[in-house]
């Protein structure tokens, strides 16, 4: 197997700056050398070019929103304020940088997409967890009946430009490849390169109301951090790729960093405690890599949300290489 490594630094997605520098730090901890010790050839692509939050409008799209009352243009410091959030549930504004996120998004699909062509496996290096639009848009492109996607993270991502209690699109990526909300009308968003019912949560401890009511009526399965403790990760994440393989031309492994305890890694902008811990995490990425050797599921990976700002001695990225290494085989013995 052949891995291709695509860096997008983009922090436009999230709330706390930092994230953009993921990649390098990914880099830095040597996941080329954790995927040679999986047998995998690495090819680095370098870093897609992303906006700068510095040089971008926080403003929404135009076309999608019909008002920008709530979109407040010093809301781009780097502080945890979230300056724009509201009440109004109707509003469409609330997603901040979402045109320039599209324009990567759409970037990046191309590139997942030629990558895939090329039977080779991309391994998406984050950036905030928006960078997961053009993940799955790519990886689904021109398949007959789309790709399941296995969503590892603390967070739904369930949100829409209209619920989003923070406005950050980070919160928002699988409700994109769903096409839920206003996510049906942007161009760049592949809202056929998923399929709903092969979208499966796992590790869930951390829902926003109106998010929680979205993915109760979505054809998506969430395994929340209670049935990992009541049955263990290893029969959740079977389960998990029976359901996300069933049918479909393979899947998408998303691993946002902050699906694992925040005492293992510290280097992630929204922590929530109670998470999987370092073994219960290469377990899942191991069970992910056997599937593969015997079925070939696996089309395309990210690892995201590695701030290395937060972090202590670079452990974060350290945990994102290593864990990528076992999804994509390596093993002990
Ligand atoms: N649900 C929250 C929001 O919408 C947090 C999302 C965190 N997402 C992430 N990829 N870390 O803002
Ligand atoms: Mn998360
Ligand atoms: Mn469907
Ligand atoms: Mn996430």
């Amino acid at each position: 197997r052949t891995a291709r490594l695509l860096g997008v630094p983009l922090d436009l997605g999230a709330n706390r700056r930092g994230v953009d520098m993921g990649p390098s730090a990914i880099r830095y901890a040597d996941v080329a050398a954790e995927l040679a010790a999986a047998g995998v050839d690495c090819i680095d692509d370098g870093d897609l070019e992303v906006p700068r939050l510095e040089t971008s409008s926080p403003a929404p799209a135009s076309g999608v929103n019909d008002s920008d009352s709530n979109t407040n243009t010093n809301s781009n410091s780097n502080t945890n304020t979230n300056t724009n959030s509201n009440s109004n549930s109707n509003s469409n504004t609330n997603a901040k940088y979402l045109d320039d996120i599209g324009g990567v998004t759409a970037t990046l699909a191309d590139a997942v997409a030629a990558t895939v062509d090329d039977d080779t496996t991309p391994l998406v290096l984050g950036g905030d967890h928006a960078v997961a639009m053009g993940s799955m848009f790519g990886s689904g492109r021109g398949t007959d009946n789309g790709i399941g996607v296995i969503w590892f993270d603390a967070h739904g991502d369930y949100n829409t430009p209209a619920t989003s209690p923070s406005g950050n699109v980070h919160g928002m990526p699988l409700a994109a490849a769903h096409g839920r909300g206003s996510f049906a009308d942007l161009d760049w968003a592949d809202t056929d390169a998923v399929s709903e019912e092969n979208t499966v949560l796992v590790g869930i401890r951390s829902l926003d109301d109106e998010e929680r009511a979205a993915l109760r009526e979505s054809e998506a399965t969430v395994f929340t951090m209670r049935e990992i403790d009541e049955r263990g990760i290893t029969a959740v994440v079977e389960d998990a790729l029976e359901i996300a393989t069933d049918g479909v031309d393979g899947i998408h492994v998303s691993l946002d960093l902050d699906w694992l305890d925040p005492t293992v890694v510290p280097g992630v902008g929204t922590p929530v405690r109670g998470g999987v811990n370092y073994r219960e995490a290469h377990a899942a990425l191991e069970l992910v890599a056997e599937r593969d050797r015997e079925a070939d599921i696996l089309r395309s990976m990210d690892v995201v949300e590695v701030n290395p700002i937060l972090d202590r001695d670079n452990q974060t990225a350290e945990v994102a290489a290593e864990l990528a290494a076992s999804a994509f085989g390596k093993r002990i013995l």
